[in-house]
């Protein structure tokens, strides 16, 4: 936490500056998002949140940290659909409960996923795709940013409706995995549109679908999963807010009003606009209604993730 903090009157918060700690690489989707946030929020709060990335372990890391930090409000956590899936993934390994270690501040962003490749792979489409994994799973490999992150669910999810096991390669974010994939290290990843949106319009990468069960706007050419015959890839990645346990209401409150000053701002709808996504509604980006899909989604996925032997 930052210092100062501790012992304060939760009255007089924010006294000093506040770190958002975001638990993958930066330049990544996660640290896109915060980054549009966390300057209209310093704005209304009155006081500086600065980023800080902790990478590793899909994400697992940071929010471990976190769990453990003073609850003073001086340490913030975004967060995304990886606070939902960790439970399952890691089972008693996981040192933290998303849901009992803390409170929540609210939604942020639903961002869809695409299922992306280095440009030179052979296929062109979807279903050449599917065909050329099938036939190359032996060679083949998939970039996640690890175990927990939302690379990795997507990836789960499409090599499972394939019926592949493919080679991957973990990084600490989607920032380094893009820079390998742009490289031609490394042949395909599934990844969030906050990331993968300026590469495909340069046509540095290659891109077959998006996840959502429409099309996107910032990608209008690029087909669903369901158009492209893998309506069972359906995915897309909530981003939230949190404080650990114990943070006095008076901090939560602010936090939280700060984050829908931040959601209704033009510069933050058209930001995530150009990078296929938007702000959620205002009633989303409250603290009840980010622990209502928390618990739901800690519930679903662990089914999905069990039913495939994860
Ligand atoms: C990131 O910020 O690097 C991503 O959110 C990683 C991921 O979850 O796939």
């Amino acid at each position: 936490a930052a210092c100062g903090g501790g012992g304060g009157d939760p009255a007089d918060y924010p006294e000093d500056d506040i770190e958002i700690v975001v638990p993958f690489a930066a330049g990544g989707p996660t640290d896109t998002v915060t980054r549009m946030i966390a300057e209209p929020m310093s704005e209304e709060l009155g006081a500086q949140l600065v980023v800080q990335n902790v990478e590793g372990a899909g994400g697992t890391v940071a929010a471990g940290q976190v769990a453990t930090a003073d609850p003073d409000g001086y340490t913030v956590l975004m967060h995304h659909i990886g606070m939902s899936t960790a439970p399952a993934l890691y089972g008693e390994d996981l040192a933290y409960d998303p849901v009992e270690d803390f409170r929540t501040i609210g939604l942020v962003t639903e961002v869809p996923m695409t299922i992306v490749a280095r440009s030179d792979l052979e296929p062109e489409t979807l279903e050449e795709f599917v065909a050329y994994v099938q036939e190359n799973q032996d060679t083949v490999t998939m970039a996640t940013a690890g175990e927990g992150a939302a690379s990795d669910l997507c990836g789960r999810l499409l090599t499972s409706a394939l019926g592949v096991e493919v080679t991957v390669v973990p990084y600490d974010g989607t920032a380094p995995a893009m820079e390998e994939l742009v490289g031609k290290q490394v042949d395909f990843m599934c990844d969030q549109t906050t990331n993968t949106t300026g590469q495909i319009t340069d046509g540095a990468i290659k891109a077959y679908a998006v996840t959502t069960p429409e099309r996107i706007d910032a990608l209008p050419d690029l087909p669903t999963t369901a158009e492209a015959g893998q309506p069972d890839i359906e995915v897309s990645v909530w981003h939230g807010l949190y404080v650990p346990a114990g943070t006095p209401d008076e901090i939560v409150e602010k936090l939280t009003g700060a984050l829908q000053v931040a959601l209704a701002d033009q510069a933050v709808v058209d930001q995530m606009a150009e990078l296929g996504t938007t702000p959620v509604e205002q009633d989303q980006a409250t603290p009840e209604a980010h622990t209502e899909l928390l618990t739901e989604q800690i519930d679903s996925w662990a089914e999905v993730i069990g039913s495939q032997g994860g």
